[in-house]
């Protein structure tokens, strides 16, 4: 069995995905610890060079989620980010990168559980698919000390 732990890079709306993964995390879910939330304003600002860079910087797999449609705290921004991420989507192999390690998902703050299925099945992919090592040579070096660690384990606090 291999040792592998990937590191996966989730891109959340401050108002309905943060707060999902937040109750997911009061509520005790049993889930995968092998996401490191950023949280933004929106998934309307949501850069796909954000993803890009994620990968350069040793993700493995990227979450993007936010609020469903027509529940966006600024209206459209979640419009935005899907026809965006839809063409995204498309050029990722062209560039290299295997659609699996994206994901993209709406979940609400009411959602935790949703939140737990969506982590638990992109390190499931992204576990079958192995470390991306790909893009890691593109990086600059990291200063000394801003290394992330891997995680340790998938096993969360119970
Ligand atoms: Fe959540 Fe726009 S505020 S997607």
């Amino acid at each position: 069995m291999s040792d592998f732990e990937p590191r996966i890079t989730a891109f959340v709306c401050n108002w309905c995905t943060y707060t999902g993964a937040d109750l997911a995390g009061t509520s005790r879910l049993h889930m995968a610890s092998n996401v490191r939330l950023i949280r933004l304003p929106c998934t309307g600002r949501i850069d796909p060079l954000f993803i890009v860079k994620s990968f350069e910087r040793g993700a493995d797999g990227v979450i993007v989620s936010g609020c469903h449609p027509a529940d966006c705290h600024y209206s459209s921004g979640n419009y935005h980010a899907r026809r965006r991420f839809a063409v995204f989507h498309d050029i990722m192999e062209f560039i290299g990168v295997d659609p699996r390690r994206m994901t993209f998902s709406w979940v609400s703050a009411s959602e935790g559980a949703k939140w737990k299925d969506v982590v638990n099945e992109a390190v499931s992919n992204v576990r079958e698919l192995g470390p991306f090592e790909a893009y890691r040579a593109l990086a600059p070096e990291a200063p000394a000390g801003e290394a992330d660690p891997a995680p340790a384990s998938t096993e969360a606090a119970s």
